[in-house]
């Protein structure tokens, strides 16, 4: 290892709190010529999510070609829930950008994803993109094994919320190889750029240099084994239970096939039923409360 990779090395350790001799394994260059994609979910111009992907961009060899893409300027429309996607070897009916985002991550080797936090969640951009994601839940060959990290920006302390989960859940969706998060605080556009905070993304955009899957989290909170998230249900009888997972391997290639395949028994079930169920909604059809605003011709 030359003094570069050492000097790394310890910066590594240094951050993330483990021994220089742990990781060495972990800093085996993947190869010189990858394609990273740095996927941007604020609307904001050279804001702080910006700016963390473009330097974590940046700390890469430049013999990697980089790309970025801004989310909210994609086309990306609502699912309307028409399962016409289903059985899985339908395509989405859609026809908007979903389709130039797949396609970008198709090709890239290592996908890095930053999402400001916005009311206690990811941005909007990264709910509409999942919520069109029951196309691709038998197609997870296609992004299988492709290396991510997450990065969070909230304002406030301790307004984080659900945001880090959400982005995390929509990597796992997509079958990534999610090799950790990094959670900002920085509120106005800028703020991002200190050298500590740099440091540390720096270091998460090695990650995706691994060649082996070994996740790592910047919290130090007791995170669920199977999924990674934090976020914690408490029953009456005091048992833990993670509401994202449920304890199940359920953001594996074979865990998302199986939610395609009970997806499509349910659809099934529909144009089994269709006929009474539509009697049932009738009754509905004649409630008139609806309001809607006017708008101009
Ligand atoms: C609509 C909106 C909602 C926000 N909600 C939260 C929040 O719930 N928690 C928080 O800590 N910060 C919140 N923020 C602050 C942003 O997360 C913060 O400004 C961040 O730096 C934005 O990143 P960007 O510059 O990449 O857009 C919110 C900002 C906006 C505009």
């Amino acid at each position: 290892m030359n003094s570069s990779s050492t000097s790394l090395l310890h910066a590594i350790a240094g951050i993330w709190h483990y021994n220089a001799e742990e990781i060495t394994p972990l800093l085996t260059v993947r190869g010189d010529s990858m394609k990273i994609l740095g996927l941007i979910a604020s609307p904001r111009r050279l804001g702080n999510c910006e700016i963390i992907v473009s330097e974590m961009l940046r700390s890469l060899p430049d013999t990697f070609e980089k790309e970025m893409i801004r989310l909210p300027a994609l086309e990306i429309n609502d699912c309307k829930a028409c399962y016409a996607c289903l059985p899985s070897e339908k395509d989405c009916i859609i026809k908007d950008d979903l389709d130039f985002l797949l396609e970008r991550i198709k090709q890239a080797d290592c996908i890095i994803i930053a999402s400001p936090c916005y009311f206690l969640g990811a941005h909007t951009s990264i709910k509409k993109i999942c919520d069109r994601l029951i196309s691709i839940l038998n197609n997870a060959s296609e992004f299988t094994g492709k290396k991510c990290v997450t990065v969070i920006i909230y304002g406030v302390p301790g307004w984080e919320g659900y945001a880090r989960e959400m982005l995390m859940s929509f990597s796992r969706f997509l079958h990534l190889d999610h090799q950790g998060d990094l959670l900002i605080q920085a509120a106005n556009p800028g703020e991002s750029a200190t050298d500590v905070t740099l440091d540390k993304a720096i270091v998460l955009a090695q990650r995706l240099l691994c060649t082996s899957h070994q996740e790592q989290s910047s919290t130090d909170l007791q995170l669920c084994p199977q999924c990674g998230s934090s976020l914690w249900q408490i029953s009456h009888h005091g048992v833990l239970r993670c509401p994202l997972c449920d304890g199940k391997h359920r953001y594996s290639p074979e865990g998302m096939s199986e939610h395609g395949s009970l997806l499509e028994s349910i659809k099934e079930r529909y144009i089994a039923n269709r006929h009474e169920l539509m009697q049932t909604r009738k009754l509905y059809e004649q409630r008139d409360w609806w309001l809607e605003p006017k708008r101009q011709e």
